[in-house]
């Protein structure tokens, strides 16, 4: 199946008010591959399970910056010994910082971030980062300590000068649901301006639902009113984004392959 879009953040396994297999064949219907990332040492096992059984699945092993309290020596092997059973894991994800909740515990957030980096390295996956309120000391840890793995900015939320620093490191921005809500002045800048082939495609569901669906659940195949909205904004078809959005993936990915 040659996807029509790839949509590289999606929280399908925790929806609540969709049916979740009604959502995967939604997704599927148009052709959508959804990734799916955990949030704490132990969910990497339930997101191991839960991508085995769609064809139309992959998903990402970490953890969240709100979750570091979970992480432990063992968490690590964990996801090693996850990663070499299960070739739909594609990466590392999804790990950060994240100071908007809660500052207290921000050097075990960097500490763990750090060790999650290293892992990525060394497993030579990419990196599906969080970052809220925390923009500069993720770009600062991921020029310090990250070699060679491709780094991802979910959910970006940074200014297009930020954006553009991002990218001159070679990092990639993905946007979501946001770019379509009428006050998001800056990831409109964002998705109008950075260069196409940075660019990459998310819902970030079971929230942040794009208008038309604003307020309401999220789920993955609203990811096409994401690649509508943009390709408004920047002037070109809808086909066009979704097609260069997806080749960012697959060459990200290494999907050819898989
Ligand atoms: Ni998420």
């Amino acid at each position: 199946m040659k996807p029509y879009i790839i949509n590289t953040h999606s929280h399908i396994n925790m929806l609540r008010e969709t049916n979740i297999d009604d959502a995967i064949l939604n997704a599927k219907k148009e052709n959508i591959i959804i990734i799916v990332p955990s949030s704490t040492a132990d969910d990497i096992f339930e997101v191991d399970n839960f991508i085995k059984k769609y064809e139309n699945m992959f998903g990402y092993v970490g953890v969240f910056p709100e979750e570091v309290k979970t992480f432990t020596e063992k968490t690590l092997n964990d996801m090693e010994n996850i990663i070499k059973n299960n070739d739909k894991i594609i990466g590392i994800g999804e790990v950060g910082l994240d100071y908007y909740w809660d500052k207290t515990y921000k050097e075990l957030q960097k500490d763990v971030f750090i060790k999650q980096i290293e892992f990525a390295n060394q497993m030579n996956l990419p990196l599906n980062i969080h970052s809220r309120d925390a923009h500069l000391d993720t770009l600062e840890i991921l020029k310090k300590y990250n070699k060679n793995s491709i780094a991802i900015l979910h959910c970006f939320s940074g200014s297009l000068e930020f954006a553009k620093e991002c990218v001159k490191e070679g990092i990639y921005i993905a946007l979501g649901g946001v770019v379509t809500f009428k006050n998001a002045i800056k990831a409109k800048e964002v998705a109008k301006n950075i260069p196409i082939e940075y660019l990459l495609l998310e819902t970030d569901d079971p929230y942040l639902a794009p208008v038309p669906f604003r307020g309401k659940e999220n789920q993955p195949v609203y990811v096409k009113y994401v690649a509508e909205y943009i390709a408004q904004l920047r002037g070109v078809s809808t086909d066009e984004i979704a097609k260069i959005t997806t080749q960012n993936a697959e060459r990200i990915f290494n999907f050819n392959e898989k």
